[in-house]
């Protein structure tokens, strides 16, 4: 433990589990958030707690934009987000400003993947109108012809960027009895131990895609990738599932997709402009909707948690914190 004087300031922007919360405050100087709600603070409330920080615990709800990086006091020297994506964060004004930037890795990948599973299995047996029925008390029996929905054995599934968490999908899709395949801007470089496939042509991955898995990370190259032009790309009845990033997915064009029939059926953990939900996703019924809780289970935000931690740790013993994120 550090003496109290010595200890760096740590701004933490939300909430955290309580362990980690615990050792935050035994090691740091630790500005908790103790807003009932758990409010993110906004660029003006960052710049007011970070006044006399040396770093700053955020989470994916806060965007630090190149104006709120460049008006961060010059204290600050490290950014260490609670998340594997760091779409939030301008990583070259960061650079530019000398500030570290870290994420958090490896420690969520198993969890997204049970949660994309999730997705991918409530949507292509339709719970959310199984769960709707019964809820509305409206189930009046069972029918050999009712809430029939799409199947996975001898299928493919298309995983578009195999990273972490798209390997640890890959994985689950073996038992199912799927044949996985997908694109990345280049091959895996341990393709032996991954049990898919590489695609190095995006349309002849959608053209053999029945389920479509996102996976990669957010930036301009990968902005709404799914749109009406890549839909179209994919088989009559295939289901589409995002618990990568909303901006991924062009809205109006996979909802007009799921009106139309050639898409059957979505299973969605995320969205542009979350908690804001676009309208026609909560009117069709073919949509499984989750409120973004990918890495959501106790073990793996107190994981995310740590792993943060370690990183100012190391940051502030003078080491280079080992999930430092390059300029891009
Ligand atoms: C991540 O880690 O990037 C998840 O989306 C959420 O926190």
């Amino acid at each position: 433990m550090t003496a109290a004087a010595t200890r760096p300031t740590v701004v933490v922007t939300r909430r955290l589990p309580e362990a980690v919360e615990r050792r935050l405050a035994r090691d740091y100087t630790a500005r908790l958030n103790r807003s009932p709600g758990d409010d993110s603070p906004d660029a003006a409330a960052i710049l007011a707690l970070a006044a006399d920080a040396d770093a700053i615990l955020c989470t994916t709800a806060e965007r630090f934009d190149r104006a709120l990086i460049e008006r961060l006091p010059a204290r600050v020297r490290i950014i260490a987000t609670y998340s594997v994506g760091y779409d939030h964060i301008d990583l070259a004004t960061a650079a530019l400003r000398g500030i570290v930037v870290t994420n958090t890795p490896d420690v969520l990948s198993e969890a997204t993947a049970d949660v994309a599973w999730l997705c991918l299995l409530g949507a292509s047996r339709r719970a959310t109108e199984g769960d709707r029925i019964i809820r509305d008390g409206r189930w009046g029996r069972w029918s050999a012809v009712a809430f029939l929905g799409t199947g996975l054995q001898g299928k493919t599934l298309g995983i578009i960027g195999l990273g972490r968490i798209g390997r640890a999908v890959a994985r689950r899709a073996i038992p199912f009895g799927l044949t996985v395949i997908y694109h990345n801007p280049k091959p895996a470089a341990d393709a032996d131990a991954i049990p898919a496939a590489y695609e190095p042509s995006l349309d002849r991955l959608l053209a053999r895609s029945h389920f479509l898995s996102l996976h990669a990370p957010a930036n301009a190259a990968s902005r709404k990738m799914v749109n009406a032009t890549t839909l179209a790309k994919l088989p009559t009845g295939a289901i589409v599932v995002n618990t990568a990033r909303g901006g991924l997915v062009d809205d109006e064009a996979l909802i007009a997709a799921l009106k139309s029939g050639h898409i059957a059926a979505a299973g969605l953990d995320v969205f542009e402009g979350e908690p804001a939900i676009n309208p026609g996703y909560l009117a069709h019924p073919h949509v499984f909707l989750l409120p973004h809780i990918g890495s959501a289970t106790l073990e793996t935000r107190e994981a995310m948690g740590h792993r943060a931690v370690d990183n100012l740790d190391a940051f502030f013993a003078g080491q280079t914190p080992r999930d430092s994120l390059a300029r891009p």
